[in-house]
């Protein structure tokens, strides 16, 4: 997807279509012009017409937060990678750990989805991450490699359509974001085990950071060579402090 940083927002579970519109109205003139730096939002459900209405004629681009990895069927609350497509979406996120933790999805059903979404010509945002236990255990770089391996087993060869957001557990929500250097130390190792699969799709994947990215932080992060976006959850759900962080990525970018 070429070279430029993804900036993300996951809204999660927050915002109704009103408020989607809204927020639209808001962000879009804060961000006119901004085109170093590719910009994505990932709505509810519910809120995905208004979002693609609303960006229509923008580079803004609209992603969903999860799907099934059946094209349709008696899946009674779920959503296929087509109707996704169908939707306007062009990226779907995979994996997020509130899926796997909540919900608790396994890396074997993410791979179906995986799998599926690809095959559906949308655009992969897996997520990997370590809890705090596994942190203090030393197990960090042991389970985002698995998280990794087992999340794109048998798409090795689709690396070009697939971005991986690194979010370590113990930082999501919680105010306090990794330290920038940490973050580096993890997005060079994704990329090594990245390499590992596909020497030359490596080179096209963009490892994102996500965790408590906000403008106070975003430079830091971005400033880091193996730290190609973010995706950013509670400080996306404001305008003004998405579009913030959207213009640092656009400054570094410069
Ligand atoms: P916060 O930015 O709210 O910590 O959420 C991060 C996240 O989970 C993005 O997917």
């Amino acid at each position: 997807m070429g070279d430029k940083l993804l900036i993300a927002g996951n809204w999660k579970m927050h915002k109704t279509p009103q408020q989607t519109r809204e927020y639209f109205e808001q962000f879009l003139p804060q961000v006119e012009g901004v085109n170093g730096v590719e910009i994505l939002i990932c709505p509810p459900f519910i809120d995905i017409p208004a979002a693609v209405e609303m960006t229509k004629d923008t580079p803004v681009k609209i992603g969903g937060q999860n799907c099934y990895y059946e094209k349709e069927g008696a899946f009674t609350g779920e959503i296929s990678p087509v109707m996704l497509k169908a939707a306007g979406c062009e990226y779907v996120i995979l994996g997020h750990s509130e899926r796997r933790h909540i919900f608790g999805e396994s890396d074997e059903l993410i791979n179906k989805k995986v799998i599926s979404a690809l095959e559906e010509g949308l655009r992969v945002i897996l997520c990997v991450g370590e809890t705090l236990q596994e942190r203090e255990s030393g197990l960090t770089f042991t389970v985002v490699e698995s998280q990794l391996k087992l999340g794109l087993s048998g798409v090795e060869d689709k690396l070009s359509q697939i971005e991986i957001a690194y979010e370590p557990v113990w930082a999501i929500g919680t105010g306090v974001a990794a330290k920038p250097e940490d973050a580096q130390e993890v997005h060079k190792f994704i990329y090594s085990v990245l390499e590992n699969l596909n020497p030359e799709g490596a080179k096209k994947v963009r490892v994102l950071y996500g965790g408590s990215v906000k403008p106070a932080n975003a430079e830091a992060i971005l400033s880091q060579p193996h730290i190609k976006g973010v995706l950013v959850g509670g400080a996306s759900l404001k305008p003004d402090s998405f579009a913030e962080i959207v213009k640092i990525g656009q400054r570094l970018t410069a």
